[in-house]
């Protein structure tokens, strides 16, 4: 990249003024919803940060930036690559790095391993893993090395092929039931907050109610403690958009219709004009 292109935004990282602590977001519960998006990258970061309490760089970066078919080819290198700009480019909001598959789940040394180097590379505050009373070890073990652990429950992108696909969670005794028991051993060990992503809102709500820590609902109705949702569902990128969203903006609009007008002013001429170019009369 020439400098001509590079935009007018700062890259020097952000100083810390007052980034939300663990503990901070974890006294939100009864008081106020928490507020969570999704980050990528240094710039998402930017816009988003003053805006929420939580930017979390969700897994999902794989399906979102990189079109991969799920969040299964996702590595901790990705993570750590853009959990370092996320962190860079934000100061306010807590910053949480999605722990990715098979970084966590052989036994809890492995997954402190991963998530040691994912703070020390990263800077972030804390980690998310997927899981519930399976990973009620693991979570206490991080937690007890002063690793703060962001648990996620009810449908686990990551368990895609063992559950056959991305359905919501709550639908039989048996799976209320599981989710509950997941809900429980996860604070339990020590989680300080929970996602809970499509789970059947009636029991979400419950849940949340039981909890003594906020849940972070995605798909899970109002009942929850505060909400998460993927910034590019949000904003309207994609041609399918999850039932749960309400997009707040026509981004994929936007953009088609400002390539479409920035490809008719170059095939017609309009585009560039003198004035955007450099000139030794004008400019020395
Ligand atoms: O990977 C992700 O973005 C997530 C959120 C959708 C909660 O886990």
């Amino acid at each position: 990249m020439t400098p001509c292109h590079v935009s007018g935004m700062s890259t020097a990282p952000k100083q810390p003024k007052s980034r939300l602590s663990v503990p901070q977001i974890r006294g939100l519960k009864g008081t106020r919803p928490v507020v969570a998006l999704t980050a990528y990258t240094a710039p998402m970061a930017r816009l988003l940060d003053e805006q929420v309490d939580v930017l979390l760089v969700g897994d999902s970066l794989g399906m979102v930036l990189y079109g991969l078919p799920s969040t299964l080819q996702v590595t901790l290198e990705d993570m750590i690559r853009h959990g370092r700009a996320v962190v860079n480019a934000s100061a306010h909001a807590l910053s949480v790095v999605d722990m990715p598959f098979g970084s966590y789940q052989a036994s809890p040394q492995v997954a402190f391993d991963a998530a040691a180097r994912i703070m020390r590379e990263t800077a972030c505050s804390a980690v998310k893993l997927e899981g519930g009373e399976e990973m009620a070890e693991t979570i206490a073990f991080l937690t007890a090395r002063g690793i703060p652990v962001m648990a996620h429950i009810g449908l686990k992108p990551q368990h895609v092929h063992s559950t056959g696909g991305y359905r919501y969670q709550g639908r039989s005794e048996e799976e209320r039931t599981a989710i509950r028991r997941d809900a429980l051993a996860i604070e339990k060990a020590g989680a300080f907050s929970v996602v809970m992503e499509c789970v059947e809102q009636e029991l979400a709500m419950e849940i949340s109610r039981e909890l003594a820590i906020p849940t972070i609902g995605i798909g899970s109705g109002p009942g929850c403690d505060g909400q998460v949702v993927v910034t590019e569902d949000m904003l309207g990128l994609f041609e399918r958009t999850p039932k749960f969203i309400a997009p707040l903006a026509d981004l994929r609009g936007v953009i088609q219709s400002a390539a479409q007008t920035y490809a008719h002013e170059v095939r017609n001429g309009v585009y560039p004009a003198a004035t955007h170019a450099f000139s030794r009369k004008r400019d020395d």
